[in-house]
């Protein structure tokens, strides 16, 4: 077996002869993390995979993203390293399901959070992510219905915010659904003081809102910055344990407590680099969209990536 250092020098040499970009997201292990040429949240990482010039994006995070990045950039190669790397959220909703959701609801607009896949993005009008959802939804016209698909606490969170009455899909993530208020206040007791960073994904987050009224949540990129801007001196992460390790390394000097050691995406954890490297020497684990699906699913994605 290679050692560490092995790895990191094939890596290094390969993408430089491949010209290769390897993305990564906030959930991904620290040593991903640590050799990724970019590391964000959806949002972000949809708009480095848009403006790269690279012929090759090595995408180190789920499926639904590596499709995002094939669906902005039809001519390169896109690789997700394992490509049983998938999504239980993305997982709640079919393409056929919202066909049928839009056949009950004639005249609505369709709202997919990024979480989904390209059949899926390719029948709705706008698609969202956590960074931006609540600036999108405002920005569609009165009086017409919302359907929202399909995380269910990121549409409460929505709703709340923007007073929009919304159609809501009965999804959730595995990980930030059994996040539980009991787990956020073990922490709060044990670190008095300190300042939650809550993902909307989050199942705990509509008991938590009604504790805390004015409580703010945040994309995965959104908790960089706060916690950067905050006076607080310690967080607690109430979200996927991966982020723990982006603020440490992004805010030097102030304490990140996880919420709670279980709350772990095992899909974003197959990302290894072992798998890296050998999908950039073999390039296997090629993702692609076909194209009629891929020109419909491209109209909300740059929609996404224009607002926010
Ligand atoms: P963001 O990084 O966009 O906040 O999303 C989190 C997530 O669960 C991705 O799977
Ligand atoms: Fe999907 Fe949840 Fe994992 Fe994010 S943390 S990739 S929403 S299963």
């Amino acid at each position: 077996l290679p050692t560490e250092a092995e790895l990191l020098d094939g890596i290094e040499r390969l993408r430089r002869e491949r010209n290769a970009v390897i993305l990564a997201h906030n959930y991904q292990r620290p040593e991903v993390q640590q050799i990724a040429d970019f590391v964000g949240d959806s949002l972000g990482l949809a708009r480095q995979a848009a403006r790269t010039s690279a012929d090759v994006i090595v995408f180190a995070g789920v499926h639904f993203m590596a499709e995002s990045a094939a669906i902005l950039n039809p001519g390169k190669t896109v690789l997700l390293p394992d490509l049983r790397a998938g999504c239980s959220l993305a997982d709640t909703l079919t393409a056929q399901g919202v066909r049928d959701w839009k056949a009950a609801n004639p005249g609505g607009l369709v709202v997919v959070y990024v979480n989904t896949t390209a059949d899926v993005k390719a029948e709705a009008d706008y698609c969202v992510t956590s960074g931006n959802a609540v600036q999108i939804v405002r920005s569609l016209p009165e009086g017409v219905p919302v359907l929202f698909a399909p995380d269910k606490y990121l549409a409460a969170h929505v709703a709340r915010e923007t007073g929009r009455p919304m159609d809501i899909w009965d999804g959730a993530c595995h990980v930030h659904a059994a996040i539980r208020p009991e787990d956020v206040a073990a922490q709060q007791a044990a670190h008095p003081g300190a300042e939650l960073l809550v993902h909307p994904e989050c199942g705990c987050s509509t008991r938590v809102l009604r504790d805390v009224p004015d409580l703010q949540l945040y994309s995965t990129e959104g908790m960089v910055t706060r916690a950067q801007q905050s006076d607080a001196e310690t967080f607690i992460v109430v979200t996927e344990l991966g982020m723990v390790h982006r603020l440490e390394r992004e805010v030097p000097g102030k304490a990140f407590v996880p919420v709670a050691r279980t709350a772990c995406c095992e899909y974003m954890k197959m990302i290894t680099l072992e798998n890296i490297h050998d999908s950039l020497r073999d390039l296997s684990g090629r993702v692609s969209v076909p194209e009629d699906v891929r020109v419909r699913a491209l109209r909300p994605i740059e929609r996404m990536i224009a607002i926010g």
